[in-house]
């Protein structure tokens, strides 16, 4: 584990100051006249409010004019030291999710927890198990245990990834799940997964929140579980939480190519290293892009909402792989994107989300479209 208040890689030592202000908000005149009730919140705590999503979080909460307290390790995988974009207006603490002490402190006097700290992605290999279980869960753990003390409605950043593959339904047999794809289909270029029943091709739809979950690697396991976690506390408590399935999300910030980045930045990167993309499979695997700044303004709404329940965060617009590649390699100015018919095992072939519920109960729509997003992507600045 990480010891509190290290900045980066460097491991330095700074100083026993745990809320490190940078630069706070005096909010008392607009509590006191303001009837919008995200001012009215008063204090939140975002913990990877330093990360690719928590970061947009943090920015949109200060917008509105929220007070925001920021929890972060500054992990070394995800951070070479403090990003230049941190916003001055939220006080900021370095130091672990998992660890009491530190956790607790940064409870005192707060009103919600946004909580998007979290280890992403598929890793390097299976050695991460540990890391991934530490970081997602037992840091979720040691988070709800001290929430439990004072409980205040909690948002989760929660992952389409618990759904496994997404929903198909088969002409004959109704909605069908289909198991993972075999290696030998895989390798004849057999990308979409055929009815378990009859074999016969199956239509894919968009998944509602009620689907049964079915994580299929580490990063999904971990998720999984925080969503558990999150409930039994929700259930021990009566603290609302909301949990939000985040589906792929794109935008500025988003971390480079790594084992733990997704597609969108793993394109991007290639187009800026002057490679060409590569598009596995045939291309037709379709998604959900959302934009980040989409992702903050449902994580706002949902606490602002203070309602429970679980919510797809998406588009509500599916493409395909090869649409992302095409449009990004394209806005870029880069070379024409290669379809390889290479294929990932435990990847999943189609994934989009139903928005209905995120619409009706938080009123979230996305306003980014996948043109526009895609277009500022293209050069936007990555981590
Ligand atoms: C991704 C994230 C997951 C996150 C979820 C929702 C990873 C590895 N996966 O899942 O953590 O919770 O979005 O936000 O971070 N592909 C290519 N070329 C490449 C790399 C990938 O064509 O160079 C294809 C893959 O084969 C796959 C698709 O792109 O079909 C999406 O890949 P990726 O973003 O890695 O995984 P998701 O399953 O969408």
């Amino acid at each position: 584990m990480f010891p509190p208040y290290i900045v980066g890689a460097r491991r330095e030592w700074h100083p026993p100051l745990w809320l490190r202000g940078r630069c706070s908000v005096d909010m008392s005149f607009a509590l006191a006249a303001c009837e919008d009730p995200l001012i009215r919140m008063g204090t939140v705590l975002v913990t990877g409010g330093c990360g690719f999503v928590g970061s947009h979080v943090v920015d949109e909460l200060i917008a509105r004019g929220t007070s925001v307290r920021v929890l972060d390790l500054l992990h070394p995988l995800a951070h070479d030291g403090e990003p230049g974009y941190l916003n001055p207006g939220a006080e900021y603490v370095f130091g672990d999710v998992r660890d009491a002490e530190v956790v607790a402190r940064c409870l005192d006097g707060v009103d919600a927890v946004s909580h998007q700290a979290s280890m992403v992605g598929l890793g390097a290999d299976f050695d991460d198990v540990a890391d991934y279980v530490s970081h997602n869960d037992f840091g979720t753990a040691t988070l709800l245990r001290e929430l439990a003390r004072r409980p205040v409605p909690l948002v989760l950043a929660g992952s389409m990834v618990v759904y496994g593959e997404g929903r198909y339904r088969c002409l004959e047999h109704g909605l069908v799940r289909p198991g993972p794809r075999t290696p030998e289909r895989l390798a004849a270029g057999e990308f979409d997964p055929p009815c378990p029943t009859c074999g016969r091709a199956l239509v894919p739809e968009s998944i509602p929140e009620d689907a049964p979950l079915d994580p299929r690697n580490v990063y999904a396991a971990t998720k999984a579980q925080q969503e558990a976690l999150c409930a039994a506390f929700a259930r021990e408590t009566g603290a609302a939480v909301t949990a939000l399935r985040y589906h792929n999300v794109y935008g500025p910030r988003m971390p480079r190519d790594t084992p733990y980045a997704g597609v969108a930045s793993i394109f991007r990167s290639a187009l800026q290293g002057g490679r060409r993309v590569r598009v596995f499979e045939d291309g037709q695997q379709l998604r959900d892009f959302v934009h980040v700044r989409d992702v903050a303004a449902a994580n706002v709404l949902a606490l602002d909402s203070g309602g429970a329940g679980t919510f797809n965060v998406a588009s509500g617009e599916p493409h395909t792989v090869g649409e992302l590649a095409a449009e990004v390699s394209a806005a870029f100015g880069g070379m024409e994107p290669e379809t390889t018919g290479e294929y990932r095992l435990g990847d999943v072939r189609h994934v989009f989300a139903s928005t209905g519920r995120a619409a009706a109960e938080l009123g979230f729509r996305a306003q980014v479209s996948f043109a526009e997003g895609m277009r500022e992507f293209a050069t936007a600045e990555l981590r």
